[in-house]
C-alpha cells in the first residue's frame, strides 16, 4: 500500500471510530412550545450534558411536534430514528397500561403530593416495562402540573358538562373518565387545541395552567374550573437501540444529567403552580370557579377505578400509598 492509500485509509478509520463512539449529538423530541418549563429544561439539560461530557454530548432540540405527534415520537424512538424524547404518561399509557393508573382522577390532592408520587417506587417501577413495550428506556419522570377543565360555556352542574365535545390529550384512561360524565371526548394532539377551540370544532379542553397560560386557550373558553382532576406527568426517554450504543460509564453520566433536569422540572412546578392560577386570576378574560372536588362528578371516582383496577394493579398500589401521605 503506497503512503498515500494508508493515509485515506487511517483517516478512514479515525473518522469512524472514535468520533462516532465519543462524541454525539443527540436530537430530543417534544411535543411543547419552546416557551414551556420542559423546553427549557431541555435547553439546560444541554448545556448540563456538555458540562459533564466536556463537549462530547449535546442535544439539539425538536419542539412544538416538529416531529410528529406524541405517537409518532415514540414509533421514530423504537427504530431508533429520533435518540430522545420528552412524552406525556399519557402518551405512554397506549402502550403500558400500568401508567394509566398515574391519571387515576384525583389521585392526589395537589401538586407537592403529585410530586411525591412520580418519585415513589411504585411509579419507578412502571418504568421498568419501559424497554420491552415501546423500545425506550424511561429514565425518570417530570410533570406538566395538574389538570383543570375550560369551557366555552359556564358550567354550574356536572350534567351542564354532558355532551359538551371536550378535547382529551389521546389516552384511554382519559377518554373513560370524560365518558364517565357523558361528555364526548375529542383526542387530538396539544399542537391542534388552539385552533379547534377558536373554530369551534370542541366546546372544552382539558388543561393544566403552564398550557394555559402559553396559548391563552381562554380566548376561546374563558370558564375555568380548578378541578386539580388528574396530575400530568411525563417521561424522559432515551431509545433503547441508541442506548445500547453507549458505555456503561455514559449512560450513568448522560442519565445523571436527565435526573437533575426531570427533578429541576418537578420543583419548578410545585414551586410555580400557585403563582400561574394567580396569573390567571388577574386576566380578566376568564371566569374561575374554585375547589371544584371529586363530589362535583358524583362517584365518577369509583367508576372509573372499578374498570382501571382490572387493567392495571398499581390503580390500588397508587391509592395505597396516597392513602399513607
Ligand atoms: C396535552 O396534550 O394536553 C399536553 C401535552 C404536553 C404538555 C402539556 C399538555
Amino acid at each position: 500500500m503506497n503512503w498515500k492509500i494508508m493515509l485515506v485509509a487511517f483517516a478512514g478509520i479515525g473518522v469512524a471510530l472514535p468520533a462516532a463512539a465519543e462524541e454525539r449529538e443527540f436530537r430530543l423530541g417534544l411535543i411543547t412550545p419552546p416557551v414551556h418549563v420542559w423546553n427549557q429544561e431541555v435547553a439546560a439539560l444541554n448545556e448540563t450534558l456538555q458540562e459533564v461530557s466536556d463537549g462530547r454530548f449535546s442535544i439539539v432540540a425538536f419542539p412544538s411536534g416538529q416531529l410528529g405527534n406524541e405517537a409518532t415520537m415514540l414509533q421514530q424512538l423504537q427504530t431508533g430514528a429520533l435518540d430522545m424524547a420528552w412524552l406525556t404518561t399519557a402518551e405512554i399509557t397506549t402502550r403500558v397500561p400500568d401508567m394509566a393508573a398515574l391519571h387515576a382522577p384525583f389521585l392526589v390532592d395537589n401538586i407537592a403530593d403529585a410530586a411525591t408520587v412520580l418519585r415513589s417506587e411504585p411509579a419507578r417501577e412502571i418504568l421498568d416495562v419501559l424497554p420491552r413495550a415501546t423500545g425506550t428506556v424511561g429514565v425518570c419522570y417530570a410533570m406538566t402540573g395538574m389538570r383543570q377543565l375550560m369551557t366555552r360555556q359556564p358550567v354550574s352542574v356536572a350534567s351542564d358538562l354532558g355532551g359538551m365535545r371536550f378535547r382529551i390529550t389521546p389516552a384511554p384512561a382519559i377518554r373513560s373518565f370524560f365518558e364517565m360524565f357523558d361528555a364526548a371526548p375529542a383526542p387530538m394532539p396539544l399542537t391542534q387545541v388552539y385552533d379547534a377551540l377558536a373554530n369551534g370544532q370542541i366546546d372544552a379542553i382539558d388543561m393544566d395552567f403552564e398550557s394555559i397560560i402559553n396559548f391563552r386557550y381562554h380566548e376561546h373558553a374563558p370558564n375555568m374550573m380548578v378541578t386539580n382532576h388528574h396530575m400530568f406527568g411525563m417521561v424522559a426517554l432515551v431509545s433503547a437501540r441508541v442506548w445500547a450504543d453507549i458505555s456503561e460509564e455514559d449512560r450513568t453520566l448522560i442519565s445523571s444529567a436527565i435526573q437533575l433536569h426531570c427533578d429541576r422540572t418537578i420543583d419548578r412546578f410545585v414551586d410555580e403552580e400557585e403563582g400561574k392560577l394567580d396569573r390567571l386570576r388577574a386576566d380578566s378574560g376568564i371566569s374561575i370557579t374554585d375547589n371544584v372536588g371529586p363530589e362535583f362528578f358524583g362517584d365518577i371516582v369509583e367508576r372509573w377505578d372499578s374498570t382501571w383496577a382490572e387493567q392495571t394493579p398499581y390503580v390500588a398500589r397508587l391509592r395505597d400509598l396516597v392513602a399513607e401521605f
